[in-house]
């Protein structure tokens, strides 16, 4: 029997003080409602739904984007997490499996943790992820009675007795579809916030003689996002995880505290990290690579072997074969750069193809846009690019060609010719010299006259 997940991202987030809908803001790169339909997709949900409020249709792009399948509903009005929930049931009409309740801007629910959700519901009919709290705060309390939650009493409508309880409400609960569609018919908003509360569902479960369980879950992993400083809190914490992650398999950070990961960050075993590496998404480094201290890398791949850096940037499409080298103040964008090239010193490569053993000089520029076009630069194997040579798009340079330094490259150069693309010099004997008592003379002039 599936699962479906519905996850709950209606809400405004007034706190974030944004024009963009609390569960767009991003931590490491993916917006909070990616890293909860990424916890999710552990449980292999046959069906997502997202239930959508402000700002719905960015809402449902991003969700789309990540799966084609998630299907978005709205909640025009947000009359509580209940009512959310209800607003879920056509879109999974004829479904008959498990539902998950989610929140979209809860980002960190382990996979794990979620597989312990769905095992308990072998034994009971509702479950609820619950957690001792160090500070229960404005949480809802869960009310047990040994292993059955008797009931879940929102902060508002909780007397000081079950204000004093810690054990809370994550928000995450499972129920059969049927059951948990039919016990929200008779949940209504008689209560202090005048909402309707998910959260009546396990005492109305229990009214009717269901079973009803709890399963505990560390803090952390409920750390919801409701403001600014929240969202840093998050980033943090997951640069905490992933950096000890890195590090647990076999990465070496050389000042872990340093370094930013992104949510989708691989890295192999036996690379090493310099000091302040920034990653974007889409970046995978292989096994024993080099990542020097002060680059920026997004949307590429890095083979074994090959060094980053120092202050060197990788753009999506960057493909650096094995023991590539990419030196400081460089660019790679859409660009293949195959085994042991070199491209060391301040230079520019996009949209380009560069073949093995290739050696490109400092200051060389691929320049690649015309002002409304992009162009390729494709250069062979075994060439060598002479310093700060222009190669002006579309252009090709053939296997163990070469550029004279300075050139500006607007014609392709056969296999193993040279090209000098460069006014001729020319020496005035004694010139300099004259120019510069000339120069003197008339400045010493311009003092006097002063
Ligand atoms: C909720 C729980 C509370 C729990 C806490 C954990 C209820 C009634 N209360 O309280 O027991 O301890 O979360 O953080 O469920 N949402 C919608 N539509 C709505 C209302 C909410 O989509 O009409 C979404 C919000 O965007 C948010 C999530 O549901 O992602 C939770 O809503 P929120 O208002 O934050 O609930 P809390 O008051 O924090
Ligand atoms: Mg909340």
């Amino acid at each position: 029997m599936g699962t479906a997940l519905i996850i709950l991202a209606a809400g405004k987030g007034t706190r974030m003080k944004s024009d963009l809908p609390k569960v767009l803001h991003q931590v490491a790169g993916a917006p909070l409602l990616i890293h909860a339909m990424d916890s999710g997709a552990a449980l292999d949900p046959e069906r997502i739904v997202v239930v959508a409020g402000h700002g719905a249709a960015a809402v449902e792009r991003a969700a789309k984007d990540r799966d084609d399948t998630a299907e978005v509903v709205r909640q025009d009005q947000q009359l509580g997490t209940g009512h959310a929930v209800r607003m879920a049931r056509p879109a999974l009409d004829g479904f008959d499996g498990d539902v998950i309740v989610l929140y979209g801007d809860t980002p960190f629910i382990r996979p794990e943790t979620l597989a312990a959700l769905a095992a308990a519901r072998q034994v009971h009919d509702v479950v609820v992820l619950g957690f001792e709290a160090a500070d229960p705060g404005r949480y809802g309390r869960l009310v047990t009675h040994g292993d059955t939650l008797e009931r879940i009493v929102e902060f508002k409508d909780a007397d000081d007795h079950v204000r004093a309880i810690t054990l809370c409400n994550s928000g995450v609960l499972a129920a059969d579809a049927a059951t948990l569609f039919d016990l929200l018919e008779a949940v209504t908003d008689d209560n202090a916030a005048g909402e309707f509360y998910l959260t009546d569902v396990p005492g109305l479960a229990r009214a009717r003689g269901l079973s009803t369980g709890v399963v505990r879950c560390p803090e952390a992993e409920t750390l919801g996002v409701n403001s600014r400083a929240d969202l840093a809190v998050a980033e943090a914490t997951f640069q905490a995880r992933a950096r000890a992650r890195a590090l647990d398999s076999g990465v070496t950070l050389v000042a872990p505290e340093t370094v930013v990961f992104a949510h989708d960050t691989v890295i192999g075993p036996d690379t090493v990290i310099e000091p302040y590496v920034v990653f974007g998404p889409g970046v995978t480094v292989e096994n024993g690579a080099l990542i020097r201290a002060f680059s920026h890398l997004e949307g590429c791949h890095v083979s074994r072997g090959a060094q980053v850096g120092p202050y060197a940037r990788l753009r999506p499409g960057a493909e650096l074969a094995e023991d590539v080298r990419i030196g400081n103040f460089c660019e790679v964008k859409n660009a293949l750069i195959d085994a042991g090239a070199k491209v060391n010193h301040l230079s520019y490569i996009g949209d380009a193809q560069i073949g093995a053993g290739t050696n490109i000089g400092a200051g060389t520029i691929t320049c690649n846009y015309d002002g409304v076009f992009k162009h390729r630069t494709e250069i062979g194997r075994n060439v060598f690019v002479g310093s700060s040579t222009m190669l002006v798009a579309p252009v090709r340079l053939g296997d163990d060609s070469m550029t004279a330094s300075g050139s500006v490259i607007t014609r392709d150069v056969a296999a193993g010719d040279l090209a000098i693309a460069r006014g001729r010099q020319e020496n005035k004997p004694g010139l300099a010299r004259r120019m510069f008592e000339k120069l003197k003379a008339a400045k010493a002039k311009s003092r006097k006259g002063a």
